[in-house]
Order: C-alpha cells, then sequence, then structure tokens
C-alpha cells in the first residue's frame, strides 16, 4: 500500500503537478529520451542475432527490450500499429499495453516496428532499424496514427525540395495516380539534376518487374533494397541520402511509421491500399472501407495533429542511420529522434560501455547485461 502510494505520489507531482505550467502538448517532450532508449535497447539487444540467420530470434530480442524498457516509463502506451500479419515472430502487435499504467499517466497511442529488415539482420546485411512513432491522443481527432486495413500499400515518398517545387509550381504530376515516367522528370527538374542522377529505390519484388523497367527507360537510377522500406522511404527527406524518391508496394504498418517522420522532416509521401487479391480486397470493403480503397492518403492522413514523434536506432548500415558498432568493449549506437510539433531533429550517438551496460528486459524483469 505504502509503495502504491509513494508511486501515486510520483506520478502525480510529475504529470499533474506541473500541468499548470506546461501545456498538454509538452507530454512528448517529458518522455522522448524514454523512447528513444527503448529502441536503442531494441538495437543493442538485436545485435547477437547478427548474421546468425535467426530472423524470429532476432526479432524477439528486439520486442523484449523495447516491451522491458517500456515497463519502466509512466505512461499508458496503447499499440495502434503493430507488426504486420505476415510476421508470425513473437512481435509487438495491436492492442498491446506498454507502459507501467499508473493513475494519471499520459496516454500514448504507438505505431512500432522492433525490426524493419529481420531478414536483413539475419543475413547480416544493411539495411535494418527499430523504430517507433508515438501519438498523445488530441481530442478534436479520431486518430492520429491510422490503422490501414490491407496488408501492402502503394507508396511514393519524396523530400522538402520537391513539395516545395511543387507549391511553388502547383504542378501535380507527381502523383501516386500517375505513370512513373511522367513523375521522374518534374522531380529531377524539382531536384535541379539531371535525370539520370535521380535515384529511385524500389523493394526487390518480383511485384515490381513493370515499374523498375519503367523507371530505367527514363534513364533514371533503380537502387534495389532487399528489405526494409521504412528507411527507404524516409530517405528522400534526408539531405545527402543519396535517394531521391522511393517507390512501389510495401507493408501498410511501415507506410505510417515512415509518414511520422516523413512529417516531421517536412516531406511527403502518397499511399494508396494495394490488396493483394479478390478476397482481401473484399474482406476490406466488408468492413466498410469501400471508398478508402481509391483514395490517395498523404503524410498528414496517415498522421495526423502535432503531438508526434519518431525515433528510431539503426541495427546495421541504412541510409538514414548507422548500425550498431562494437570498438573493443564499447558499442555505438546512432539514433534518431524528432517531432512533428518543433521539428527537432536530434541525431543521438550513444556509446555504451558493454562491462556496464544493461537493458532491462521483460522476459527476465530485471537489467540484464548485453
Ligand atoms: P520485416 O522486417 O518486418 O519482415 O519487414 C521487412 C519489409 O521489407 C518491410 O520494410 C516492407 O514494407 C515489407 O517487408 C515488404 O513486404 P514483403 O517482404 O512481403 O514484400
Amino acid at each position: 500500500m505504502f509503495l502504491l502510494e509513494t508511486g501515486l505520489k510520483q506520478v502525480y507531482k510529475r504529470f499533474v503537478m506541473r500541468s499548470p505550467q506546461q501545456s498538454y502538448e509538452d507530454t512528448e517532450r517529458i518522455v522522448q529520451f524514454d523512447f528513444l532508449r527503448a529502441t536503442e535497447c531494441a538495437a543493442l539487444n538485436t545485435l547477437k542475432w547478427m548474421g546468425r540467420g535467426e530472423k524470429e530470434q532476432a526479432d524477439a530480442a528486439a520486442c523484449d527490450a523495447i516491451r522491458g524498457m517500456f515497463d519502466l516509463i509512466d505512461v499508458c502506451g496503447k499499440v495502434v500499429i503493430g507488426e504486420g500479419i505476415k510476421d508470425n515472430a513473437p512481435g509487438i502487435f495491436k492492442g498491446e499495453h506498454l507502459g507501467t499504467w499508473l493513475p494519471g499517466s499520459p496516454k500514448f497511442d504507438l505505431a512500432l516496428d522492433p525490426i524493419d529488415g529481420t531478414t536483413n539482420v539475419s543475413k547480416g546485411l544493411p539495411g535494418s532499424i527499430c523504430c517507433l512513432a508515438a501519438a498523445s491522443p488530441e481530442e478534436e481527432l479520431a486518430f492520429s496514427l491510422k490503422d490501414i486495413p490491407s496488408f501492402y500499400t502503394m507508396k511514393l515518398a519524396y523530400g522538402p525540395q520537391v513539395v516545395r517545387y511543387m507549391r511553388r509550381t502547383g504542378i501535380e504530376v507527381i502523383s501516386i495516380r500517375n505513370p512513373i515516367e511522367e513523375i521522374l522528370p518534374v522531380v529531377a527538374k524539382a531536384l535541379r539534376k539531371r535525370l539520370q542522377d535521380v535515384a529511385v529505390v524500389v523493394l526487390d519484388r518480383p511485384r515490381h518487374a513493370e515499374l523498375v523497367k519503367a523507371i530505367r527507360s527514363t534513364g533514371a537510377m533503380v537502387r534495389m533494397i532487399s528489405d526494409g522500406d521504412i528507411t527507404a522511404a524516409i530517405a528522400p527527406s534526408i539531405p545527402n541520402s543519396g535517394v531521391d524518391l522511393y517507390v512501389g508496394i510495401g507493408g501498410s504498418p511501415e507506410a505510417v511509421l515512415a509518414a511520422a517522420a516523413i512529417r516531421c522532416l517536412e516531406g511527403n509521401m502518397q499511399t494508396m491500399m494495394r490488396p493483394r487479391d479478390e478476397a482481401e480486397r473484399n474482406s476490406i470493403i466488408g468492413m466498410g472501407f469501400k471508398e478508402e480503397l481509391n483514395k490517395v492518403f498523404y503524410a498528414e492522413d496517415l498522421v495526423k495533429g502535432d503531438n508526434v514523434l519518431f525515433c528510431a536506432t539503426g541495427v546495421s548500415e541504412t541510409p538514414l542511420l548507422r548500425g550498431v558498432q562494437v570498438r573493443g568493449h564499447t558499442a555505438v549506437t546512432h539514433s534518431i529522434l524528432m517531432r512533428v510539433r518543433s521539428r527537432t531533429v536530434r541525431l543521438v550517438e550513444a556509446y555504451h560501455d558493454l562491462g556496464h551496460k544493461t537493458i532491462h528486459l521483460r522476459s527476465t524483469k530485471r537489467e540484464m547485461l548485453l
């Protein structure tokens, strides 16, 4: 009883007593570094599975660290977007509660991908990150992070320079409904580049064979990735990432996570649901989403409001973040933390002494050395 009372008093002090001075929007500001620590711990805990051919073990390790870290954070976190159903792995799925849920703790909707690029981790390849987006629900909004009912989504992502060009010229050619051959010359113009220097990232999948042919027919450069399209979609919004456009069909939860980051960086992404077959189409219609099937969703339709943050830590090398590096007895992590409201982008390089660094895991309920 005493413990419970002390806990409640602490929460009261931290969140209720400060409310006269601090507005509701400040909630993310208070907890953002703890959220970043969650992706950092996930990346560190995944390290032992790098290149071991154990995709699911890697995923389980990342989930264990995220759950364990959230067990220490006084928030009421509800997972509204978890991993895609294709992962039979021990993932974090929609509906799960994360955080201590102490009375009075701030509420957060969470979108999580403990590892985007699990296959890359298992093969020891570049292109994997741990990431999450969090939104404190805003009263006037029905939702902050859209739960897209289709398994796959068609995506077209571009950076702020293209957004500004579209706004300035009023040109609407850069539309997901248009053929890529029409879009690319305009992207080149917006970026003041020769078309042959425009780099387009596409997931290496048989379903993209025609798309790849069409991109190449314009003279633009295709950069294929085997997995990990959250980073790929964010990359055009990162200066000097070497990626100008991301296009293709990828997972729907990944689209929402990418949209959160893209909104912080002032780029944009257009998406459309892409049912895999008639059965999925009918089931989406049956759920009442018939009209949405033909709708184009922009980043601000997938991630609404201003009280949103995104954070990620690199597991293996990506255009967005470096992977975890071990130098002697030190592990170095590279993370990004940003918020829609402030547009502040923090790049955090952390040095973890492997003789002392511990991670709080859900499975053991205690701090563990790496
Ligand atoms: P996981 O790491 O969760 O398996 O996702 C990897 C990924 O490449 C995503 O980045 C992408 O959106 C999706 O899989 C593409 O799906 P598919 O492999 O079915 O083409």
